[in-house]
């Protein structure tokens, strides 16, 4: 695993888009898998100015997301599918039929057959990654195992907290979500997972100063694949400790 220190968070955002272009750009019919959340906010924006730019064509691009609220439909401000929508495939050249957000509604048990149908039809070129403060990637929360393939997830308190920023008050959070698995993850042929703040700390010190698979820390998994790169900014290198070599 590589661990990549920058200057800030916009640099660090700047790097992961910069990634992900480079993967579209040398594989135009690239699959990629996407992420939410306040990270991914920040680093979709340098994806669309690539575009804009001309410098990213999209026509080709297929795309499937870590996950999406249980409860949410596609057209709540807070689902991730219209996450998506909103920061990212709106503002490309992307056929939204080569999109892929797993449903929130209807029958769970029918939406996860169809999300492990979708994982499994081709291979993710390059994932992106958040982290939790817990620690998850994808919605996969600490606990006493982890589970390889698409499930559904119980959302721990921290996570309902953490994410109750995006809705009115906590009860509006769902308490479930639909996730991509540890498995489903790991077999990205590329991860990129970005992380900054200090409620991260943690989370982030684990991942990339220990030196074990802890399932109370699910990230620390990413340890393992063969191209994983963590970035991180220097604000939250210092807090933890991490020097790079
Ligand atoms: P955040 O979420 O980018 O909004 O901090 C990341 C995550 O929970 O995976």
């Amino acid at each position: 695993m590589q661990v990549i220190v920058t200057e800030n968070f916009t640099e660090s955002c700047k790097l992961a888009a910069k990634m992900i272009a480079d993967v579209v750009r040398n594989k135009p019919d690239a699959r990629l898998g996407l992420a939410t959340g306040g990270t991914a906010e920040a680093i979709y924006p340098f994806l669309v100015k690539e575009y804009q730019e001309g410098k990213l064509d999209f026509s080709k691009v297929s795309t499937v997301n870590l996950d999406e609220y249980v409860g949410l439909a596609p057209d709540h401000p807070q689902s991730y599918r219209y996450f998506m929508d909103h920061n990212l495939f709106n503002h490309v050249n992307i056929d939204k039929k080569n999109t892929y957000v797993v449903g929130g509604t209807g029958d769970v048990e029918k939406n996860l057959v169809d999300f492990r149908r979708k994982i499994a039809e081709k291979p993710i070129d390059i994932q992106l990654l958040g982290i939790g403060e817990n620690g998850h990637i994808g919605f996969n929360e600490p606990g006493s195992t982890l589970k390889l393939n698409a499930h559904l997830e119980n959302l721990n308190e921290s996570t309902i907290k953490a994410n109750s920023r995006f809705f009115n008050s906590m009860d509006e959070v769902p308490k479930q979500a639909i996730t991509m698995g540890i498995g489903d993850i790991m077999s990205a042929k590329r991860l990129v997972l970005v992380a900054t703040g200090p409620k991260k700390a943690n989370a982030v010190r684990g991942l990339v100063l220990g030196d074990e698979l802890d399932c109370s820390n699910p990230s620390t998994v990413i340890k393992v694949h063969p191209d994983a790169t963590v970035i991180i900014d220097r604000e939250l290198a210092d807090m933890i400790g991490y020097k790079a070599e």
